[in-house]
């Protein structure tokens, strides 16, 4: 996709009528097997077929919205730009090519194991699918997918390219068989037209030229059908958005927002407005690669300049002001979730969406999808190339368009916030209006009041390890410390708590991503009060942890890892629970058959190996009162 930002003028040996309609960017899946790679060698072998100055190509994209100039506007960055950052286009090719009847961007996905995260990249410029099948084999669960992959990311074309037909004896049945197949899974998916073809790509039957030996077969070649499709561009006709992708200073006294016309046209005097904050302005210039021009349209990459002071950063969206995109802090929406590690609802993760970057958490996993059946399955976490339904709160409500009306703004990406890895890809259904109605309410005794009552300030003491490390002994020793100097406490244990407020959880690591954000909840509205909170909790994930402190806050949060070497404790084993665990009578056991993640950087770490209890609630109670009096 890089060439796309820097390519120059150069059309010259481009025959004319090659331009007469737009170019057709369309992606190719199929496994490794199928034949891909000689398929579209194939066509760019076959005689028809003009060898062609890809970057010419992408002029002509660049006018299909009839702006002025190129798109090489040093500026501004492909829409891409944050995919690219995330390393997920790196397994993407992108070909240029032209017959005599129209241009083509090939996105190509490689059919490794992680294909749906090529495949998704892919899809999310593309107009239509090709999609691979071995004749011998038929409809695999991965074509299956592809296709559902490619109706949820919007494709409304897909073709069917039935391969290694010569190693069928061109036999029609074998043909009708898998296209019938297709037809009666893929009906349900959306897709305006599916039209299946058979061919052998390696000796070129039915690629650009009808092949004699199958004579039963009356409908287009490959190249053909591509060359006469309509994929009419609906980007084109939405209304204007444009999502802030740089706030630049052209000149001291303004500032300029770059970025690339997600759908629509705007025109230098228009109101826009200016989401999330709803401010309205009027457009006053557009710069586009070659100067200024009077309009921009879904596609270019331009900065405006507006006529009013307005602060708008990275991530905010201009828009009509007329047609506004939905503002919201929770909304449904599809995932392909593209990691092995599995999705757990409840995690904080960090969402990438029309150039901003939120905090989101998936609170409901609604179902899984079958890839095979399109049936909808109970789900509790999302795994490798799954496909799921959930619901997501943000931190702050952000500016988006459902998925189905504006595959630009309707889109997002979740990452890792350690790792920075993409986990998913996220498709808006629709934005929740639940907490719309809910406002955060003034209570006129405040914490510090509370505080001046008890002489102490509220704290966190959040104790870490494996099973058996001491957290609770230590805990029970440093409430009772506390207490006995008039620290008034509070003490919650992961098997009390797990006896009552969560009871309903086991240990998956999804139940304990849900147990630590509840006791969380509970230690913050117990500090609100005005305690000093005792919490004794595995709470393996670092991930949670972190969460914790960004909800009590760093100021009140106290992590203290009790650490004590995992011999220790399977030879302490007060419980009887690791010698269990070790026999394979319990699942999930922490530190057996699941990870602990040690903190990086406790506020205490207490050597609890070989040392007395007593001596570690001492370290503790010193550090505490240190920091508790007022
Ligand atoms: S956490 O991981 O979600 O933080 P929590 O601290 O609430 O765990 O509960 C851990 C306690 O549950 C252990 O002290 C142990 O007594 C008990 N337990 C039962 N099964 C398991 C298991 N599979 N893994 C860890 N602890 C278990």
């Amino acid at each position: 996709m890089q060439e796309r930002t820097s390519a120059p003028p150069g059309s010259e040996a481009m025959p004319l009528n090659a331009y007469t309609r737009l170019p057709l960017r369309f992606l190719t899946c199929g496994s490794v097997d199928n034949g891909k790679s000689t398929l579209i060698g194939r066509l760019l072998y076959e005689k028809k077929l003009v060898h062609h100055d890809h970057l010419a190509a992408l002029e002509r994209d660049s006018q299909k919205h009839g702006t002025t100039g190129a798109v090489d506007f040093a500026l501004l960055l492909d829409g891409l730009e944050v995919e690219r950052e995330q390393g997920i286009t790196v397994d993407v090719a992108y070909r240029y090519f032209a017959t005599e009847r129209r241009a083509f961007i090939v996105a190509d996905a490689p059919g490794h194991e992680q294909y749906t995260r090529n495949m998704a990249t892919g899809a999310s410029t593309a107009d239509l699918a090709v999609l691979l099948v071995d004749a011998r084999m038929g409809l695999l669960t991965q074509t299956r997918r592809h296709a559902i992959i490619a109706s949820m990311l919007g494709l409304r074309h897909v073709v069917l390219t039935v391969n290694k037909m010569d190693l069928v004896a061109f036999d029609q049945e074998v043909f009708t068989r898998i296209a019938a197949d297709f037809v009666s899974f893929a009906g349900d998916l959306g897709f305006r037209t599916i039209q299946a073809i058979p061919v052998s790509a390696r000796d070129g039957d039915n690629v650009s030229a009808p092949s004699p030996r199958m004579a039963w077969y009356c409908g287009p070649t490959l190249l053909s059908y591509l060359e006469e499709i309509d994929v009419e561009d609906e980007c084109s006709l939405g209304p204007f958005r444009m999502p802030v992708q740089l706030v630049l200073r052209p000149d001291p006294d303004s500032r300029g927002f770059a970025g690339t016309v997600a759908s629509g046209r705007a025109r230098v005097g228009d109101e826009l407005a200016v989401l999330p904050s709803g401010q309205v302005s009027r457009l006053k210039q557009i710069f586009v690669a070659g100067g200024e021009c009077d309009t921009a349209a879904a596609g270019d990459a331009v900065m405006l300049t507006l006529t009013d002071e307005i602060d708008i950063g990275r991530g905010d969206m201009l828009v009509a002001s007329q047609h506004r995109p939905l503002v919201a802090d929770q909304f449904a929406a599809h995932l392909v979730w593209m990691s092995s590690e599995g999705l757990l609802p409840g995690r904080s993760y960090l969402m990438k969406i029309n150039h901003g970057t939120v905090a989101a958490t998936v609170t409901t996993l609604k179902h899984r999808i079958d890839v095979n059946t399109l049936g909808r399955s109970v789900a509790k976490t999302l795994s490798l190339n799954d496909v799921g339904v959930c619901n997501l709160s943000l931190a702050r409500p952000v500016a988006f368009d459902a998925y189905s009306d504006n595959r630009e703004t309707g889109s997002f990406i979740l990452i890792d916030r350690y790792t920075n890895e993409t986990l998913a890809a996220g498709m808006i259904d629709f934005a929740l209006r639940r907490a719309a109605n809910i406002r955060p309410q003034d209570i006129a005794v405040t914490t510090a009041d509370r505080s001046r009552l008890m002489h102490h300030r509220p704290l966190v003491l959040w104790f870490t390890g494996l099973s058996g490390a001491g957290k609770s002994t230590v805990a029970n020793l440093v409430e009772a410390g506390l207490h006995s100097r008039g620290i008034h406490t509070t003490l919650l244990d992961g098997d009390n708590v797990r006896l009552g407020l969560n009871k309903d959880l086991g240990f998956t690591q999804a139940d304990r991503v849900e147990n630590i954000r509840r006791v969380g909840e509970v230690a913050k509205l117990m500090a609100d009060a005005g305690l000093v909170v005792m919490c004794s909790f595995i709470s393996p994930f670092r991930a949670e942890r972190q969460t914790l402190r960004e909800l009590i806050g760093a100021e009140a949060f106290i992590e203290i890892f009790v650490d004590a070497p995992l011999e220790a404790c399977i030879a302490r084993d007060p419980k009887g629970l690791y010698r269990r665990a070790l026999a394979g009578e319990i699942r999930n056991f922490t530190g057996v058959d699941q990870p602990y993640e040690a903190p990086d950087a406790p506020e205490l770490r207490l050597q609890a190996g070989d040392t007395r209890p007593q001596v570690l609630a001492d370290q503790v109670i010193s550090y505490v009162m240190r920091r508790v009096l007022i």
